[in-house]
């Protein structure tokens, strides 16, 4: 099955943003593993990171035309503000895992409330890198669940 996974805004700096919280992994490097990882299981994986709102929303409108069965998504500081983004999600109607390298609950006040938690299948935060890796095997598991 196609698998999509998105990146919000700032995530393309990995490795050197703020590395204490988010690691010194790129996202190429976490790109490369998970479509590795997905390959191995049989399917097939395409990442999108974009800054602005509105092109990560018209890939999550896209996601319904193109054959994607599951998006793993990092909305990264739109997790946080983005009805839009959540509005998408709904309208597409794929199931989602919201995923973060940091544990935003242990973070500031702000990052404690998210627009996607409510929507998504689940949450994976607080595991760096691996957060990825973990949303992929869950990811896995629900569609050879959905297959039989
Ligand atoms: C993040 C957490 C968000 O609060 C923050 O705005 C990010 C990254 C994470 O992966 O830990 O940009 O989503």
């Amino acid at each position: 099955a196609k698998i999509l996974v998105l990146h919000g805004p700032n995530l393309n700096l990995l490795g050197e943003r703020e590395p204490g919280i988010y690691g010194r992994a790129t996202l190429a490097q976490i790109d490369a593993a998970l479509a590795t990882r997905a390959a191995e299981a049989g399917h097939q994986l395409d990442s999108f990171q974009s800054n602005a709102e509105h092109v990560l929303v018209d890939r999550v409108q896209a996601a319904r035309r193109d054959g994607t069965a599951f998006i793993l998504i990092n909305p990264a500081a739109f997790t946080h503000t983005s009805v839009a983004l959540r509005d998408a999600l709904a309208a597409v109607a794929l199931p989602f895992i919201e995923v973060h390298l940091s544990n935003p609950h242990a973070r500031e006040p702000f990052r404690q409330h998210s627009y996607f938690s409510s929507l998504a299948a689940g949450v994976i935060c607080g595991f760096g890198a691996d957060s990825y890796g973990y949303a992929l095997e869950a990811a896995i598991r629900r569609l050879r669940a959905d297959d039989g």
